[in-house]
C-alpha cells in the first residue's frame, strides 16, 4: 500500500483540488485508491463521495488523532494500491504521522511569497520528524494555481523556491477550469468530457505528475503494472 501525504498547513492551495485530481488520474490507470480526508471542512468527501463516478477510488473521513489506526483499518479492509491523505494544517500530531507514514509527501503551494513560506515551513517540519526517526524524507513541492502565461510575480516564485532550496517536482499544476470543475462536479480530469481543451490539458499535466511520482518513489504506476503496486 503505497502512501501519499498532501500537506500545507495553509488553505486555498489547492491540497484538496490536487488530492481529488490525482486521484482520478491514477483511478484511470488502473490503481484502487483511496482518499483519507482528514480536514474537518470534509472537502474531497462532499465533491467525491458518494463514489459513483468512480468505482474503484474509495474515500473515508478519518480522525485526525486517530489516523494510525485508520490507516491500518484500510489495510485490512478496502486494501487500496494507493492511499493519498488531504491533511490540513492544524493538527499538529496527525500531521506528524502522516508525512511519517508517506512514502512521498507533497506539499502543493500556488507562486505566490505566502504559500512558499509555508510550504518551505512545511518541508523543515518534515526534516525534523524524519530526524527522530533517522530516516531520510522524501518530500516535494508541487506548484499549483499557475497561471498559464508566465507571470513576474510567478519567476519570482520559482527564484524564491530555490533560494529556499525546496525540491519542487518538475511539473506543476495549472489554474485550469477542470480543476475548478471537480468541486462542482465530483467529476476528476479523467473522468470529465476530455472535448474540452481545459481538460485535456489537466489530463495531461496529471499523466506527468504520475510518471514523475512513479519515478521517484520508484513505485510502478503506469496503467499495465497496476497489479504491482498492491502489496
Ligand atoms: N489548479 C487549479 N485550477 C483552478 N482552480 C483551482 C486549482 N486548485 C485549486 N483551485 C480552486 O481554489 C480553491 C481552493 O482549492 P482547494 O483545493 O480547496 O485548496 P485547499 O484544500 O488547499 O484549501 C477551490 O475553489 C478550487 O476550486
Ligand atoms: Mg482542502
Amino acid at each position: 500500500m503505497m502512501i501519499i501525504t498532501l500537506a500545507s498547513s495553509k488553505g486555498g492551495v489547492g491540497k484538496s483540488t490536487t488530492t481529488a485530481a490525482l486521484a482520478g488520474a491514477l483511478t484511470h490507470a488502473g490503481h484502487r485508491v483511496h482518499i483519507v480526508d482528514l480536514d474537518s471542512n470534509h472537502t474531497v468527501s462532499r465533491w467525491l463521495g458518494d463514489g459513483s463516478r468512480c468505482p474503484a477510488l474509495s474515500v473515508s473521513a478519518g480522525d485526525p488523532q486517530d489516523l494510525t489506526e485508520h490507516l491500518s483499518g484500510l489495510s485490512n479492509t478496502v486494501r487500496p494500491d494507493i492511499v493519498l491523505i488531504d491533511i490540513a494544517g492544524a493538527y499538529e500530531r496527525a500531521l506528524t504521522v502522516a508525512v511519517a507514514r508517506a512514502h512521498l509527501t507533497v506539499i502543493p503551494a500556488a507562486p505566490s511569497e505566502a504559500d512558499i513560506f509555508e510550504a518551505a515551513r512545511v518541508a523543515r517540519h518534515i526534516r525534523s520528524v524524519f530526524q527522530a526517526f533517522g530516516r531520510e524524507p522524501l518530500y516535494r513541492a508541487l506548484l499549483t494555481r499557475v497561471q498559464p502565461l508566465a507571470s513576474h510575480a510567478q519567476l519570482h516564485a520559482v527564484n524564491e523556491i530555490v533560494r529556499l532550496r525546496l525540491p519542487v517536482l518538475k511539473t506543476a499544476i495549472a489554474q485550469r477550469a477542470a480543476y475548478t470543475e471537480i468541486g462542482l462536479s465530483g467529476l476528476p480530469p479523467h473522468y470529465a468530457d476530455a472535448s474540452r481543451p481545459t481538460v485535456g490539458k489537466a489530463v495531461a499535466e496529471l499523466d506527468a505528475l504520475v510518471a514523475e511520482i512513479g519515478a521517484l518513489t520508484g513505485f510502478e504506476l503506469g496503467v499495465s503494472q497496476a497489479m504491482e503496486v498492491a502489496s
